[in-house]
């Protein structure tokens, strides 16, 4: 059978879509006007976007702190390119470490809490490496049934045992690690903010149990950092950073980058260093970017009134969502998904937020389990009073309009 006979099945046949778990083929969903995937926005300034000639209020960003246009953090990135030109064309290990890396390895450790860091190109690229190059094949890795993509690819590729607990769980988590020696190799991975149901994972539960036998804790902080803790994290936000062995974090979300780091110890971070693939068979990140990040942590600490008004916001959108008569979930963060199930009424609600001017992310199954179709909408410290109003009003019409129980 020729390799591309799924393409063109999946391509032009609904009910093979139906069968990788597309309740609705995506050409159908295009064909119907309801496609949200994909589209180009031709214009950002953060808050507003321009899709075509429509302007839109974005409520589906990462950019929790609204730094990606901030004037130092634009200045910082242009004077990168003038000064190094746009990108190293070497990896890490070879001709693309440059002093600024070095000093944002530096910042990162001292903000997270941790001795030392690594920049990598992006936090996908972080998780993979990290978590394939740090297990070996006589240790269990066991991870939370809702991590990242990243973090289920990083555990496949590890030769090392697998196991899932469920979503938060800590009694399922404790039935896993107890059924190991003591002895033999375990590491336990969690978001710190999950990032379709913007909850946390309860460190000061997880904790105990790791100690207790005898595991290693990694948490991913990508939509953490910026956000909890003053900004420095999950750890930071429970005040348990020296319990935590390894904190991943992300520079495409509140960072206004793109790439990621990995902090830890020395030793753990020299091992990685030297070990990690996608680290040292990958071209390293562009000086634009580094120097992005390191004014995106000089704002924070200049300006911690931005993760003041973010959680304060999200607070009060959480809090009107739900008098609305939505299902926000367990959220505790900016990530507050709108949970409506089906997928028809879900892509519905989607266009009536596009058509009032309103942009937001959709999850849809495969991404997320059958009837729990949901609009995950996110906030930044920029936006306004009157745009987050004009968001409220539309949901509250939506809810009639589509009859959503
Ligand atoms: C929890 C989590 N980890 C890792 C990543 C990957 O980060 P990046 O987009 O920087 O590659 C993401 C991005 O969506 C994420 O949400």
């Amino acid at each position: 059978m020729d390799i591309f006979e799924k393409c063109k099945a999946f391509y032009s046949k609904p009910e093979f879509a139906q069968k990788l778990g597309y309740p609705t083929n995506p050409r159908t969903a295009q064909a119907m006007g309801v496609y949200p995937f994909f589209i180009p926005l031709n214009e950002t300034e953060g808050t507003e976007v321009v899709i075509g000639n429509k302007r839109l209020i974005m409520i589906g960003s990462n950019n929790y702190l609204g730094l990606t246009t901030h004037p130092k953090v634009r200045e910082a990135a242009i004077e990168a390119i003038k000064k190094y030109g746009t990108s190293c064309t070497g990896s890490r290990f070879l001709n693309g470490t440059l002093e600024m890396h070095l000093e944002l390895e530096e910042r990162l450790a001292k903000f997270v809490g941790k001795e030392k860091a690594l920049v990598f190109s992006t936090g996908f690229q972080t998780n993979l490496g990290t978590i394939s190059c740090i297990l070996d094949k006589e240790d269990v890795v066991i991870t939370d049934k809702e991590v990242h993509a990243s973090i289920v690819d990083g555990v496949r590729m590890s030769k090392a045992e697998k196991r899932y607990f469920k979503h938060n769980d800590t009694k399922d988590l404790e039935k896993i690690l107890q059924s190991y020696p003591k002895e033999k190799g375990k590491l336990v991975i969690v978001d710190g903010v999950f990032s379709m149901g913007g909850d946390i994972a309860p460190l000061p539960e997880i904790i105990p149990l790791c100690k207790k036998y005898g595991a290693r804790l990694m948490v991913d902080d990508a939509h953490s950092v910026g956000v909890l803790g003053g900004g420095r994290g999950t750890a930071f936000h429970f005040n348990c950073v020296d319990d935590v062995d390894l904190i991943m974090g992300t520079f495409s979300k509140s960072f206004a980058s793109v790439g990621g780091f990995i902090a830890g110890d020395k030793e753990t971070i020299h091992w990685i260093q030297h070990f990690a693939r996608p680290l040292i068979f990958s071209a390293s990140l562009p000086a634009p970017n580094v120097a992005a990040v390191l004014a995106a942590l000089d704002v924070i600490e200049e300006e911690p009134e931005r993760v003041v008004r973010v959680n304060k916001i999200s607070e009060m959108m959480r809090r009107e969502l739900r008098a609305i008569g939505y299902n926000v979930g367990n959220s505790q963060t900016p990530i507050i998904p709108i949970i409506i199930g089906d997928q028809l009424k879900t892509m519905q609600a989607w266009k009536i937020l596009f058509e009032a001017g309103i942009y937001t992310n959709v999850a849809l199954p495969p991404a997320v389990p059958p009837n729990m179709s949901l609009l995950r909408t996110s906030y930044m410290a920029t936006h306004t009073d009157e745009q987050l109003e004009k968001v409220l009003e539309t949901f509250k019409h939506i809810k009639q309009k589509l009859a959503i129980d």
